[in-house]
């Protein structure tokens, strides 16, 4: 057991709103790919906490665009464990574009269910420092407004 959970890894993916309609299908990738669930949080994210998610991208030209879409409606936020999961995952997703997923991985998730650079299906951690920090962000915050009763929405 200690030899098999060594070889453990956690990525932090998130649904984005676009394919939440399928996120059955999803789903179902991830499970037929070997990935075990761990925490995952339904909700919507306000305006402010989608800037705070990419801050790191605050002064590209797409900051507001992709921010402005990703508080549009609810996402699925999901830590995956499995050996070399963020690679894993990422493998599974695509390159970030998905007109481009379509030509060179056309089975690849963002080929399949999302549309452009923006709409792109789903996300990924690159890195385990940006997995921790990113699951962090998600799940090292109160329940508060995000799950309890009918308000879904994440805020600070
Ligand atoms: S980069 O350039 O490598 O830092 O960017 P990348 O990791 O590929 O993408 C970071 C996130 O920004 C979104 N993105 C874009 N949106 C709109 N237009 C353009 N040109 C664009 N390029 C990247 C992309 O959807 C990525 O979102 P996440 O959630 O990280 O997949």
């Amino acid at each position: 057991a200690d030899r098999l959970s060594a070889t453990q890894e956690q990525t932090l993916a998130m649904v984005k709103p676009d394919a939440l309609k399928n996120f059955g299908a999803i789903l179902g990738a991830v499970e037929a790919a070997g990935f075990t669930v761990g925490r995952l949080r339904m909700c919507q994210l306000t305006p402010a906490i989608a800037q705070g998610f990419y801050a790191v991208h605050a002064d590209r030209p797409f900051f507001g665009p992709l921010t402005k879409f990703m508080s549009s409606g609810r996402i699925v936020a999901m830590e995956l464990v499995a050996p070399g999961a963020i690679r894993k995952w990422r493998d599974l997703l695509g390159p970030t574009n998905s007109a481009t997923a379509r030509q060179e991985a056309p089975s690849s998730l963002r080929a399949r269910f999302g549309s452009d650079n923006t709409r792109n299906a789903c996300h990924g951690s690159d890195a385990p420092e940006t997995a921790a920090q990113e699951s962090a962000f998600f799940f090292n915050r109160s329940i508060g407004r995000c799950c309890s009763g009918s308000n879904t929405t994440l805020a600070l």
